[in-house]
């Protein structure tokens, strides 16, 4: 017995240790308080924090991300940042008409109905949003090399989903004193070689919101990650909403197939 310990417990000691220490570094991913309002099979967007995501989206990560898949009529959808039952049409919705009218983007071209002629005209709801470069080389020219992705599916696009998304956002803290980090390149605990080419893009009170809601870094990337799970899936409430009807007009089935079974075979013995 005395052999048999001897031999398995440094194996033992050996197979703990190695991962503990493979887990110094390890790209840890994080919740934030609270959870997400969207989890679970009743989860839901919450508007309020759609809006101040949106917010923090143009104010501060528009300058770089492109968000190709959405056009400012989505925000005004149902389920959807801006939506207003008295608007069910987006397009009439007045505050997603000011935030397309609004944007900062190059001049848009439309063409002159009573001329005929090309020239600039406002921003209307159904434009996309504006890409933040006219080409990649210019993003590489002005980021330091590194290509910011499209944000529009970045939720579904990446393991870890939103919690990846918020710790990425939450995680520029000092590098370890082992670890040098090259140029151009931003310690990152959670991004998984831990260099990325994004200067931390938050601070407290970066961007004001209008609720009164305290503008903390972590509130930040809490609301404008739950802003990018929406984009990546408009339709997750209704499909929520739907597999729950489904269930209970299921149950409901079940119940009275069962209750004319019994009644059936009542008096059969
Ligand atoms: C100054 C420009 C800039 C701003 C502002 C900026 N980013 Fe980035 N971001 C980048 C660049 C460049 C990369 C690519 C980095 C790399 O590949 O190493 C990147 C990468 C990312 C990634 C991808 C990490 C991965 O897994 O590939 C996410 C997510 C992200 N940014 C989210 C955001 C969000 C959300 C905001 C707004 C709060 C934001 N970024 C603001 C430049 C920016």
């Amino acid at each position: 017995m005395r052999r048999i310990l001897s031999v398995i417990a440094p194996v033992l000691a050996l197979a703990i240790a190695v991962p503990a220490l493979a887990a110094e570094h390890e790209a840890k991913l994080y919740t934030p308080k609270g959870g997400w309002s969207f989890q679970g099979p009743l989860g839901s967007f919450d508007q309020g924090s759609l809006q101040r995501g949106y917010k923090v989206y143009r104010e501060v990560c528009s300058s770089c991300h492109a968000m190709n898949l959405l056009s400012f009529r989505n925000l005004g959808e149902k389920y959807g940042p801006f939506y207003d039952e008295k608007f069910p049409n987006p397009a009439d919705n007045p505050f997603v008409k000011t935030l397309a009218h609004d944007q900062e983007a190059p001049a848009i071209k439309g063409i002159n109905e009573e001329t005929g002629d090309v020239e600039d005209r406002p921003g209307l709801p159904s434009d996309r949003f504006p890409d933040p470069f006219p080409n990649e080389y210019a993003a590489k020219a002005s980021t330091g090399g590194y290509v910011p992705p499209d944000l529009s599916l970045i939720v579904k696009a990446r393991e870890g989903g939103a919690n990846y998304i918020y710790s990425i956002l939450t995680g520029f803290v000092e590098a370890p004193s082992d670890v040098t980090v090259p140029d151009k390149l931003y310690y990152n605990q959670s991004f998984p070689s831990h260099f990325l080419g994004m200067k931390p893009p938050l601070a407290d009170n970066k961007v004001s919101f209008d609720d009164g809601t305290p503008s903390t870094i972590r509130q930040q990337a809490k609301d404008v990650t739950t802003f990018l799970a929406w984009a990546s899936e408009p339709k997750q409430t209704e499909r929520k909403r739907l597999g729950l009807w489904v269930m209970a007009y299921l149950i409901g089935m079940a119940l009275l197939a069962y209750g004319s079974y019994r009644r059936v075979w009542k008096n059969v013995h």
